[in-house]
């Protein structure tokens, strides 16, 4: 009785699982605060050092300094990469834009009204990044070392965000936000914060960094250049000096005077010190005292020009589609059909002007555009239109899931149905739509809109689960009980064997809910005599006499220790799925070699769920547990939304796309499918070694002919006390080719059932093989009764019990 679990240890578990993985609070010391003024401070300094110089006043080639972090001479930083790469971002402003770009940027025109480009750029891109030969390799040792916090403990090897292969991934999300924090009166500037996650193919297990720019937009040409910021580098108020021409420096300038001016006092007036409101890292802390210290980064970034394609019936390009009428379109939609539209894309450069290396998006000119086009993605509200689909379109799955599951549930709505479905199998299905409903309810943290679909998807999932966790509680309860009865019975058998049968006449009395199973009907097989003639009872006559001696395995009668184990039960269930999700969790931020084994190994194992039921079915020697749309439609449907992340390359959580391990994966599946198919057609045990699996009742054995009928059926057709002619001429006449004609009680219709000549041995009998298929058709019970096949398994579905004379039957 002690298996109940006491529920403070579970929710002491989820406690410590948040502890552990909640950010460690940031120290304050009492000192702190003089440390925070210093800061702010230091902060003033540079905001008034942005304020008063001029463009072309930072400038490393003509040995021209700033007294701020990271442009200071004595920094060393490779400064000397900043013209080349400005350079090569103007080529990509020209390239794509033409010349009026460079009169734009030069500040002779002001005519920049019909660039079809978004004026918001909130969305995301992606593609591939190559290493330009621009940059150069730095190591640790080029950079001022005092220039690191001196409380770095240890010496510095290698720099985060060191990128060393050759290319990679990349995709960045940016964010541009409203209001007049961010912009100025005319739009012509605003402020934007992009995330960028950035791999490295050349390194150990395929590293991967995520972290925060903060930046500049242009959005009448497209334009942004964004920026890290650290207590090494102070990129932000550098800003201004990594435009590409006076015009965006006098632009961004006077943008970032102003917003710059207003975060710090924003900061000032804290309760609680944010040490760096431009953080790169990711959850917004300010780096700790004891990471790593890490490359810096400086993007240039250039949106594409808008593509439109000509609508069939029009024949002419709409060149003069309003581009804020575009925008505000799909922000808000009224309705009107939008011209079709290429999607968000963008060329960028970058550096790292610390560690040295020149990045470039992948794409034309430098590679066909068959194969790279730079960085492509979607405008939000594009990418949440579709996010909301693929989340309507896993309700649908969810729901056909359900009615999948409903239907088996009403078949196998009898315990000896439920007893051939392995508990396993749909303990396993069920973990995975508990997995389905977390992931559900925290993916609005990554996906951040479509909330209500999410949520009713979530609710559906969590509804699944419910049906699953009550379909496992039957058939466990099922399955306990008839556990119980087969370890009474063996134990009892040796009693039982000497000791007439005490209460089989007499009917149960009111007794105790544990001693239930006993007063099951008790095993004849070792008192009847092997020749007993054989009771016929039509099947719908037998039930009346004794209505209150339970079923074999029929209702069982909850007992103690069955409920105790069914909380148990229930605890290790949400155990195990925090435990699975926790894991999960924690691999999302491994590199990206460790995650892809990670999730493939995940997948496989869930899409597994098919093999506990082919080893309940080879240890039971049983087939026939679950219907054939149940396996086929769960499989199907479990498998679309892997299929969605493992083959759709822009699917919502930006998963890589990798269809050889899919294939394996609906393989894995196919092949289970194929085991139980021929398991059913086959037997169960077709596929393994006589003598592997613990004996089981054969209910379609080779009928053999040997002299006194010990084998054979009782009730031959072929008895003289049936008086149909045509039976007995039948019987007659197929015996010569090794027949034998019985009568099943069921239906009571004749059954033809080849029979071996007793002197033949079973190898050279002929047509041994067309044999497996002819044996499915009729089943012998372990009292010798035969029946067709269709006949007994109807009848078992309800009741195991042989309908002639009552015995026990094994489940099927
Ligand atoms: C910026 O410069 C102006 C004068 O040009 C001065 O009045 C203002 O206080 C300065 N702002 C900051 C934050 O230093
Ligand atoms: C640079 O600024 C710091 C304060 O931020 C100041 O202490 C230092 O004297 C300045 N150096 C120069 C060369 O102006
Ligand atoms: C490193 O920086 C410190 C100030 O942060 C400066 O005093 C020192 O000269 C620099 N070292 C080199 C080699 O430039
Ligand atoms: C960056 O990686 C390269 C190649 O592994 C290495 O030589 C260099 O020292 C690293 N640079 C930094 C700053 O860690
Ligand atoms: C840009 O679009 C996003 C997504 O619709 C929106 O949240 C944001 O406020 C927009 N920004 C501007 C400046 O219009
Ligand atoms: C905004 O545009 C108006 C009219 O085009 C112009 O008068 C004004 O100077 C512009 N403001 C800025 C800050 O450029
Ligand atoms: C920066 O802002 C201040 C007021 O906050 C203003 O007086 C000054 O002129 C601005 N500087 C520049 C260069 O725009
Ligand atoms: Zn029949
Ligand atoms: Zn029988």
């Amino acid at each position: 009785m002690e298996v109940r679990r006491d529920p403070r240890s579970f929710l002491f578990f989820i406690i410590l699982l948040l502890i552990i993985n909640s950010p460690e609070p940031q120290s304050q010391n009492f000192h702190t605060r003089s440390q925070y003024d210093d800061v702010l401070d230091h902060e003033w300094d540079e905001l008034g050092i942005l304020n008063r110089t001029r463009y072309g006043d930072f400038d490393a080639g003509k040995d021209k300094w700033l007294n701020i972090s990271g442009l200071r001479e004595q920094d060393r930083f490779a400064w000397d990469l900043l013209g080349p790469v400005q350079q090569r971002a103007t080529e990509q402003v020209k390239g794509l834009l033409g010349t009026t770009a460079d009169a734009f940027l030069d500040g002779t025109t002001d005519d920049t009204g019909q660039f079809p480009i978004y004026r918001n750029v909130s969305g995301y891109v992606q593609g591939e990044w190559v290493r330009s030969s621009l940059g150069r390799v730095r190591k640790p040792s080029d950079l001022n070392t005092t220039a690191i916090p001196e409380n770095t403990p240890f010496p510095v090897f290698e720099y985060d965000r060191n990128l060393t292969g050759s290319g990679g991934r990349l995709r960045i999300h940016i964010t541009e936000l409203e209001g007049r924090m961010q912009t100025d009166e005319n739009r012509t500037v605003s402020e934007i914060t992009a995330r960028v996650i950035i791999g490295d193919r050349g390194s150990i297990g395929g590293n991967w960094w995520e972290f925060v720019l903060n930046g500049v937009h242009f959005p009448q040409f497209g334009g942004s250049v964004l920026t890290t910021t650290s207590e090494r580098f102070a990129g932000i108020f550098a800003l201004p000096h990594l435009q590409l021409s006076p015009r965006l420096y006098s632009a961004s300038q006077e943008l970032l005077n102003r917003t710059i001016q207003e975060t710090i006092e924003r900061q000032t007036n804290r309760v609680y010190p944010i040490w760096n409101p431009w953080s790169s890292a990711v959850d917004g802390t300010s780096e700790g005292m004891l990471t790593n210290p890490h490359c810096e980064f400086v993007l240039f970034l250039q949106e594409h020009p808008v593509q439109f394609q000509a609508r069939k019936e029009q024949q002419t390009l709409p060149d003069d589609i309003d581009m804020n009428w575009l925008e505000h379109e799909l922000r808000f939609p009224t309705g009107s059909s939008l011209p079709p539209h290429s999607s968000l894309s963008m060329s960028m450069v970058g550096f790292s002007p610390d560690c040295g290396f020149v990045v470039e998006s992948k794409g034309p000119p430098n590679y066909p555009p068959s194969e790279y086009v730079h960085l492509v993605g979607s405008k939000t509200e594009e990418f949440n239109d579709r996010a909301r689909h693929g989340i309507v379109a896993f309700a649908i799955t969810l729901f056909a899931q359900l009615l999948f599951l409903i239907k088996q549930m009403k078949e196998t709505a009898t315990p000896s149905t439920r007893n051939r479905v392995s508990f396993y199998t749909i303990a396993m299905l069920a973990v995975g739509d508990g997995f389905g409903f977390l992931a559900l309810v925290f993916l609005h943290i990554f996906i951040g809109t479509s909330q209500l679909a999410l949520y009713t998807t979530a609710f559906l999932s969590l509804f699944s689960v419910v049906f699953e966790l009550r379909f496992l509680m039957d058939i466990w309860t099922v399955q306990a009980t008839e556990q119980i009865r087969q370890e009474r019975q063996q134990a009892s058998s040796a009693t039982q064997a000497t000791t007439p049968t005490p209460n089989q006449a007499s009917p149960p009395t009111a007794s105790s809910p544990t001693s239930a199973p006993a007063e099951l009907p008790l095993p004849v097989t070792a008192a009847r005599p092997v020749d007993t003639t054989p009771i016929i009872i039509a099947p719908d006559q037998d039930d009346p006499p004794e209505p209150t001696t339970p079923t074999p395995g029929g209702t069982p009668t909850a007992t103690t220790p069955a409920r105790a184990e069914l909380g148990s039960l229930y605890s290790r269930y949400c155990l195990l799925l925090i435990g699975i999700f926790f894991i999960t969790l924690q691999f999302t931020t491994v590199r990206s070699t460790a995650r892809a084994f990670y999730f493939n190994t995940l997948c496989f194992l869930y899409l597994s769920f098919w093999c506990p039921q082919i080893y309940r079915n080879i240890m039971r020697n049983c087939r026939k547990a679950l219907r054939w749309d149940f396996v086929l439609g769960q499989s199907l449907v479990r498998l679309v939304p892997i299929t969605y992340f493992y083959a759709v390359s822009n699917n919502v959580l930006f998963s890589q796309t990798d269809v050889r391990a899919l294939t394996v994966l609906a393989g894995w599946v196919w092949v289970q499918i194929l085991a139980l198919v021929s398991q059913d057609i086959l037997g169960s045990r077709f596929f393994i070694r006589e003598g592997w699996a613990p004996p089981a009742y054969d209910y379609h054995p080779l009928l053999r002919e040997d002299e006194e009928g010990a084998t054979m059926p009782i009730g031959s057709a072929q008895a003289p006390d049936d008086d149909d002619p045509m039976s007995m001429s039948k019987a007659g006449e197929s015996k010569g080719k090794g027949k034998k004609v019985f009568d099943c009680s069921i239906c009571t219709q004749d059954i033809e059932v080849p029979v071996i000549a007793s002197g033949a041995s079973s190898e050279n009998a002929p047509g041994m093989s067309g044999m497996i298929l002819q044996r499915r058709t009729y089943m012998v019970t372990p009292c010798r009764h035969i029946f067709h096949t269709p006949c007994l398994e109807g009848w078992m579905r309800y009741r195991l019990q042989c309908p002639n004379c009552r015995e026990i039957l094994p489940p099927l």
